[in-house]
C-alpha cells in the first residue's frame, strides 16, 4: 500500500508577503522548517515516495533537504508559478499511472499523518479531498455541494457569487487521487479566471462530471490545514505546534510551571518528576532524567542533564553532558563539550568550553574553563581563567584530583596542575604545578605606607 501513494508536496511559491528572503517553506515551526514538519507527516502516514514542486528559493530548499539525515525526496523545478494544477503537472512524469497521489501544501505544516491517511483511504473509490468549515473563509476556495449534498466542484473566492461567497465550507487544499484520472484531469485544466491560473481545484470538478465519487474528508481542527501566509499565521502556527508538545509532554509527567512559557524547538526526553520554571528553550536533543530542575530562563540546546541535578535561573547548556546531582548556575554558561561528572558545582559567571570536570569538583563564580581536564573534588576559586588560546592554536590545561586553584589566577596552557596541588591566590602559572605543594607566584613587595595622605578635591 504505502509504496502505491505518492506525495506530492507543492513549495514553488514565493510567499511575497511573509517579507523574507528566506524561502517561506524554510521559515521555522517548533525549530524546524515548515516544510520538514510536511515531510515528516508524509513519513509518519507510511507514505513511500514524495515529490517536492520547488520553484522560488529552490537552492535553498535543496541545500537545507541535503542537511538531513535521510535521502532527500526527489524534486522538480516548477519554472514559472503557473497555478497549481501546472505544479502538480510537474511532478506527474515521475508517478507511475498504478499510484494514488496524495497533494499537499509545503505552507501547511501541521498536518496529522493520520489525517493523510484518511484522505488516502477515502481515495480508493475515486477522489478525496480535506476541507474544513471556518466561521471566516475569506481567502479560501469555496466547496460546492448539489442538493443532495454531493461535493460537485470548487470556486476560487475571486471567481465566487456573493452566495458563494457566504459558504464556509472550504478547501484545505490537499486532494487524493488516482493518478492515471488525476492525469488525465490536468490536461483538461484551463487558466480561464481571474488569475490566470491553472487551478488544481477545477480538477474536482472534472471528477464529478466524470461520475467519480467525490469524498470531502472534513479535518479535525482548523489549525491542523492553516496555511502559512505571513509572519502573523506563522507565529499562530508556532503557538498551535507548542501546545500539541507541551500536552504531549504534560501527559509524559513533564511539569512545566506555565505551559504558556514553554518553547520547545526539538526532542525533549523526560524521566519522572521533571520540573521546568518559565521562559526556558529546549533546543535539538535534551534529556532530562529523574527529578531534574529546569529554573527561569534557561536555554538548554543538545544536553543530557541526569537525575537530580538543578539547573539555576538564565543558565544557558549548550551540546553539554551533566551529570547526577550537579548544581548549575544562575547566569552559567556551557559551551560545547563540557562534560560534568556527578555533583558538580558550576556557579554564576562561570564558562566552561571542551572541559571535563570530576566528580564533586566545584567552579563557582566568574571564571573560564576552555579546553581543560579537571579531576575530581577540585576547586576552581573566582575569577580563574585558563589562557587556552595563543591568537592561533588552543592548549589544553589538566588539573589532578584533590587540587585548590586560589581565586584570580591565570593557568597558561598547555600546564598541568598536578594532584592535591594549592595554588595561590593572583598566580599566573606557566609551568607544571607539583602534586601536594603550594605554589605561587605573584608580585612578593606588597608595602604600605603609613605617610600616605588620601587625595583630596
Ligand atoms: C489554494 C486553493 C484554495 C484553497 C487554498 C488553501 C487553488 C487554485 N486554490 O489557494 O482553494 O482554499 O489553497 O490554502 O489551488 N504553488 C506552487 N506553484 C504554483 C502555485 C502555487 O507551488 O504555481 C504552491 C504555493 O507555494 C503554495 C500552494 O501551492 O504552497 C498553494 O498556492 P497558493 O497560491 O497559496 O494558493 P491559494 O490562493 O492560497
Ligand atoms: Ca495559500
Amino acid at each position: 500500500m504505502s509504496d502505491r501513494v505518492h506525495a506530492i508536496i507543492l513549495a514553488a511559491g514565493q510567499g511575497t508577503r511573509m517579507k523574507s528572503a528566506l524561502p517561506k517553506v524554510l521559515h521555522p515551526v517548533g525549530g524546524m522548517p515548515m516544510l520538514g514538519h510536511v515531510l515528516e507527516a508524509v513519513d509518519a502516514a507510511g507514505i513511500g515516495q514524495a515529490h517536492l514542486v520547488l520553484g522560488h528559493g529552490a537552492e535553498q530548499v535543496r541545500a537545507w533537504l541535503d542537511t538531513r539525515p535521510v535521502e532527500p525526496p526527489h524534486s522538480v523545478i516548477q519554472q514559472q508559478q503557473l497555478g497549481t494544477a501546472h505544479a502538480v503537472s510537474q511532478a506527474m512524469p515521475e508517478v507511475p499511472d498504478t499510484a494514488l497521489v496524495v497533494v499537499l501544501y509545503g505552507d501547511v505544516p501541521l498536518i496529522a499523518a493520520a489525517t493523510l491517511q484518511a484522505l488516502i483511504d477515502a481515495a480508493a473509490d475515486g477522489f478525496a479531498l480535506l476541507t474544513v468549515t471556518l466561521d471566516e473563509p475569506r481567502g479560501y476556495g469555496r466547496i460546492l455541494r448539489d442538493p443532495q449534498g454531493r461535493v460537485t466542484g470548487i470556486v476560487e473566492e475571486k471567481d465566487a457569487s456573493p452566495e458563494q461567497r457566504a459558504i464556509r465550507e472550504v478547501n484545505t487544499g490537499l486532494i487524493a487521487a488516482p493518478a492515471r484520472r488525476l492525469r488525465r484531469w490536468l490536461s483538461h485544466v484551463g487558466n480561464d479566471n481571474a488569475n490566470r491560473e491553472y487551478y488544481l481545484t477545477d480538477v474536482v470538478g472534472l471528477a464529478a462530471r466524470d461520475g467519480v465519487a467525490i469524498r470531502a474528508i472534513h479535518a479535525a481542527s482548523p489549525e491542523e490545514v492553516e496555511g502559512v501566509n505571513d509572519p502573523l499565521q506563522l507565529a499562530r502556527a508556532e503557538r498551535v505546534c507548542q501546545r500539541r508538545h507541551v500536552e504531549r509532554l504534560q501527559r509524559e509527567g513533564l511539569y512545566l510551571a506555565d505551559p504558556a512559557r514553554f518553547d520547545l524547538r526539538g526532542r525533549l526526553s523526560i524521566g519522572r518528576d521533571v520540573r521546568i520554571d518559565v521562559g526556558c528553550v529546549i533546543e535539538g536533543t535534551v534529556s532530562l532524567g529523574d527529578n531534574v530542575q529546569v529554573g527561569p530562563y534557561c536555554v538548554l540546546r543538545n544536553v543530557n542533564v541526569a537525575a537530580g541535578t538543578r539547573i539555576e535561573a538564565y543558565s544557558m547548556l549548550d551540546d553539554a553532558e551533566v551529570g547526577t546531582g550537579c548544581v548549575v548556575g544562575p547566569y552559567a554558561r556551557l559551551r560545547p563539550g563540557s562534560v560534568l561528572g556527578r555533583d558538580v558545582h558550576i556557579g554564576n559567571f562561570v564558562e566552561l568550553k571542551k572541559t571535563t570536570v570530576g566528580d564533586g569538583s566545584k567552579a563557582n563564580h566568574l571564571a573560564y574553563l576552555g579546553d581543560a581536564v579537571i579531576g575530581a573534588r577540585v576547586n576552581v576559586g573566582a575569577g580563574v581563567i585558563t589562557c587556552n588560546y595563543d591568537g592561533a592554536r588552543k592548549f589544553t590545561t589538566t588539573i589532578g584530583d584533590d587540587a585548590f586553584i586560589g581565586t584570580d589566577s591565570q593557568l597558561v596552557a598547555p600546564v598541568t596542575i598536578g594532584r592535591g596541588a594549592y595554588i595561590a591566590a593572583g598566580s599566573t602559572i606557566a609551568k607544571d604545578a607539583p602534586e601536594d605543594q603550594l605554589t605561587i607566584n605573584r608580585a612578593r613587595d606588597q608595602r604600605s605606607l603609613a605617610a600616605w595622605k588620601r587625595p583630596r578635591k
